[in-house]
C-alpha cells in the first residue's frame, strides 16, 4: 500500500542563498518546496541596514524561477553600529522579520559581528518593544574554548544574561546542537525557540572524522557526540512547538570546501524532506512532522502558516544528485548516509 502525507507546506527558519551565481544555483532548491524562509544576511559585505536588505531581497525575486511560490523573510546583520531607528524603520515597513546577531569570528562572514554586547543594548531594548525577534547564532569565540564546548558556554556566559537583561526579547536559538541547548530552551519560560537543522539531526562528530575527514560534513556549529544527536532527534519529534526547522542550508563551492582550511556549511536544501521523512518514519513520529516543519516556525513568528500543502510518497529509494552544478561551481549536496524512502510527489 502507497503511504503518502500531506502537509502544510513548510517554511525554512534558517537558509544561506548567498548572491550572484550562487543564488541564481541554489534559489530553486529551496523554493520548490519551501513558502518562506529565514534569509540569512552574512554576504560580503553584510547586509547590515535597511536599504541593504530590500536590494538584496530585490535580487532574490528576481532570480526566482517562473511560477515560484516563495517569499523571502529578510533579517538584518547586527553590529555594534547598528541603528535602533533603522532596524525599526526597515520592521515596521515590512521589510525584516528578524535581526541576525553572530558573536563576532563565530563562523563564515561574521567579522563584522559583535565584540562587546554592552553595545548592543538599545538595539535589543527597541527590538523587544517592537516585538522583532533575534536569530542568535549561539557560539562563544574565546580561542580558550573548546570547539565542542562553545554552545554550551555561550548560553551560561552570553545568552542568558543577555535574555535576563531583556526579558521582552524573543530569540531564536538557530541551530542547536547541543543537549545543553534543547534543555535551556525547555526551561524558559516564554520567548525564547530554537530552530534545529537536517543535518544535525542525522550526523554526530564521528560521521565527520572517522575513516577520513569529510569536509561535507563540517559545519558551524560542529556536529556534537551522539548523545547530543539524540536529544536533538527527542526535541525536534517530540511535537514541542518551540523547535523548529531551520536546515542552514549554506551552500559553498566544493573547491571551496574540498581544501586544506575548508569553509563550514553543509548544503541540503535539495533532499531535506526526504531526509526529515526519513527521521520522523524511525521515531514513529510522522504525525508530528508538519509541527516541526510548517507548523511551530510560523507561530513562533507570529505568521499564519501557508496554505499551499506538500505531500510526500513512501515507496522504493529515491535519489537526488550527489551535486547541483552552478554558476559559481558545483555544490555538494547532503549525503544523509542511508536510504531515503520519501519523495515530494506534489
Ligand atoms: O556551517 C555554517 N555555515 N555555519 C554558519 O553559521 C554559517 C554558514 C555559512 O554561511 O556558510
Ligand atoms: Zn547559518
Amino acid at each position: 500500500m502507497t503511504q503518502t502525507l500531506t502537509l502544510r507546506r513548510p517554511d525554512d527558519w534558517h537558509l544561506h542563498l548567498r548572491d550572484g551565481a550562487m543564488l541564481q544555483g541554489v534559489l530553486p532548491e529551496t523554493a520548490r518546496h519551501f513558502g518562506r524562509a529565514i534569509i540569512m544576511p552574512n554576504l560580503v559585505p553584510p547586509v547590515v541596514t535597511g536599504a541593504q536588505a530590500a536590494a538584496y531581497r530585490e535580487r532574490i525575486l528576481t532570480a526566482l524561477p517562473e511560477g515560484a511560490d516563495f517569499t523571502p523573510l529578510m533579517t538584518l546583520y547586527l553590529t555594534e553600529d547598528t541603528d535602533p531607528a533603522d532596524v525599526a524603520a526597515a520592521h515596521a515597513s515590512g521589510l525584516i522579520t528578524a535581526v541576525k546577531l553572530y558573536p563576532a569570528g563565530a563562523t563564515t562572514n561574521s567579522a563584522s559581528g559583535v565584540t562587546d554586547f554592552d553595545r548592543i543594548r538599545p538595539v535589543l531594548e527597541k527590538m523587544a518593544q517592537i516585538g522583532l525577534p533575534l536569530c542568535v547564532h549561539g557560539e562563544v569565540t574565546n580561542p580558550t574554548v573548546d570547539i565542542f564546548d562553545r554552545e554550551a558556554v555561550f548560553i551560561d556566559r552570553v545568552l542568558d544574561p543577555l535574555r535576563r537583561a531583556t526579558p521582552g526579547l524573543k530569540v531564536v536559538m538557530e541551530h542547536i546542537t547541543t543537549a545543553d541547548g534543547v534543555d535551556y530552551v525547555q526551561s524558559a519560560n516564554g520567548n525564547l525557540g530554537a530552530t534545529i537543522t537536517t543535518h544535525h539531526l542525522i550526523i554526530n562528530r564521528n560521521h565527520i572524522l572517522v575513516g577520513g575527514i569529510k569536509p561535507h560534513y563540517y559545519c558551524l556549529p560542529v556536529a556534537k557526540r551522539e548523545a547530543h544527536r539524540v536529544a536533538l532527534v527527542r526535541a525536534a519529534t517530540s511535537g514541542d512547538a518551540r523547535f523548529f526547522l531551520g536546515t542552514d542550508s549554506a551552500p559553498h563551492a566544493d573547491p571551496a570546501k574540498e581544501s586544506a582550511c575548508g569553509c563550514a556549511g553543509v548544503f541540503s536544501a535539495s533532499n531535506t524532506l526526504s531526509c526529515l521523512a526519513e527521521v520522523f518514519d524511525v521515531q514513529n513520529a510522522l504525525d508530528r512532522l508538519e509541527g516541526f516543519t510548517s507548523l511551530h516556525g510560523p507561530a513562533f513568528y507570529g505568521l499564519p502558516p501557508n496554505d499551499a500543502t506538500l505531500t510526500l510518497t513512501k515507496g522504493a529509494p529515491v535519489t537526488y544528485p550527489a551535486k547541483i552544478d552552478t554558476g559559481a561551481g558545483p555544490v555538494t549536496l547532503f549525503d544523509p548516509g542511508f536510504p531515503l524512502h520519501w519523495r515530494v510527489s506534489s
